[in-house]
C-alpha cells in the first residue's frame, strides 16, 4: 500500500491510494484530550441553541457535527459538507447518524449548495489549511450565514511547529520540509486578518498549543518518519543524518523528553445585521490579505 503524505493528501482523500490513513488520523486526533477540549470549547463559542441549523464544512468523519446536533436538538439540525465523497460514506455510516438530526453531503467549501443566509452557525476546522484560496471559502461560509450569525474557523500556524532535539539543524530541515507541504500553512495567524477582510464583526481570538509527547503518535499525525524521507530524497539532510534524528526521537520518547508542539487559533466572528457585508463571491482576494505562507 503507497504512503500517504497527509500534509498534502488531504487535499483529496478520494485520489487516495490508502484512504485509512486519512480516517485513523482524524480519529487518532479527535482521541486526544487537546482536541477535545478545544472542539469542545468551539461548541460554547459558537452559543449553539435547540432550533439552530449549523453547517460543519470539511466535516471529514463527522464527530463534530454529532456533537453539534446533541445541542442544537430538538428542531435543530447540522449538515456536514466534505469534498471526500468516501469521507461523507463514513459519516453516513456510523451509528450516530441514524440517531441524531445530522445530513451529510459531498460539496466543495468554495461553492456550497446552498443558498444565501442558510446558516445560523458554520463551523470550519482544519481545512482552510489544505484550500489554496482560503479567502474565497471563508467568503462562501459568510454567504451562507444568516445576519447575526456566527462563524467559527480552528486552524493550524505551521510555522510555530517545533520538535524537541538535540540536532537543530536537521530539525529545522524536518520542520520546514512538512511545513512547506501545506497549501496554506500561514493560515491560522491569518484568520483575524480574513475574518476582518469578510466583513464579520467582533472576531474574537482563541490561541492554544498541543504538544505530542510520544514520538509514534507524533509520525501518524505528522508523518515524521516519511518527511525524513522526502528530507534524504531531497538532499535536505544526509542519510545518516535522518538515521540518527530517528533515533534521537525514538529515544527522548522512551526518556519522555519527546516533544512536538504546534500552536492554533481559534477565530469567531458575527455576519453583520444589514451594514457593509463583503460579497459571497469574492473571486479576487484583495492584495492586504492576500494568502502567505508561514516559511
Ligand atoms: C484535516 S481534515 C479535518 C476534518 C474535520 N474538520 C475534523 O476536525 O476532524 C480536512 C477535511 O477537509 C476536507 N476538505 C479538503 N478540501 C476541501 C474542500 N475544498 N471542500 C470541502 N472539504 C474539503 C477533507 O476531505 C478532510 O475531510
Amino acid at each position: 500500500m503507497e504512503k500517504e503524505y497527509l500534509a498534502t493528501g488531504f487535499r483529496d482523500v478520494d485520489g487516495a491510494q490508502n484512504q485509512d490513513a486519512y480516517f485513523d488520523c482524524l480519529t487518532l486526533l479527535d482521541s486526544l484530550p487537546y482536541y477535545r477540549k478545544y472542539k469542545s470549547r468551539s461548541y460554547d463559542l459558537l452559543e449553539l441553541r435547540p432550533g439552530q441549523t449549523v453547517l460543519e464544512a470539511g466535516c471529514g468523519l463527522g464527530d463534530d457535527a454529532f456533537r453539534m446536533a446533541e445541542r442544537v436538538m430538538p428542531g435543530g439540525k447540522v449538515i456536514g459538507v466534505d469534498a471526500s465523497a468516501a469521507m461523507i460514506h463514513k459519516a453516513r455510516s456510523r451509528d450516530l447518524a441514524a440517531r441524531l438530526p445530522v445530513e451529510f453531503l459531498v460539496g466543495d467549501i468554495k461553492a456550497l449548495p446552498f443558498a444565501n443566509h442558510s446558516f445560523a452557525r458554520c463551523r470550519v476546522d482544519r481545512v482552510l489549511q489544505h484550500i489554496r484560496e482560503p479567502q474565497r471559502a471563508i467568503a462562501e461560509l459568510v454567504r451562507v450565514l444568516e445576519p447575526g450569525g456566527l462563524l467559527l474557523a480552528y486552524d493550524n500556524d505551521w510555522g510555530t511547529f517545533a520538535i524537541a532535539s538535540d540536532e537543530t539543524e536537521t530539525t529545522r530541515a524536518i520542520e520546514r520540509r512538512w511545513r512547506g507541504s501545506f497549501a496554506n500553512n500561514g493560515i491560522g495567524r491569518d484568520l483575524p486578518d480574513y475574518f476582518r477582510a469578510a466583513g464579520l464583526a467582533d472576531a474574537a481570538i482563541h490561541p492554544g498549543t498541543s504538544v505530542i509527547t510520544d514520538f509514534e503518535t507524533a509520525d501518524k499525525v505528522y508523518n515524521l518518519r516519511a518527511t525524513v524521507q522526502k528530507a534524504v530524497e531531497e538532499n535536505l539532510i544526509s542519510a545518516s543524518q535522518g538515521r540518527a534524528w530517528i533515533d534521537e526521537q525514538i529515544e527522548r520518547s522512551t526518556k519522555g523528553s519527546f516533544s512536538a508542539s504546534l500552536t492554533a487559533y481559534t477565530v469567531v466572528g458575527k455576519k453583520r445585521r444589514g451594514g457593509a457585508q463583503t460579497s459571497g463571491n469574492c473571486s479576487s482576494p484583495s492584495a492586504v490579505t492576500r494568502p502567505r505562507n508561514a516559511g
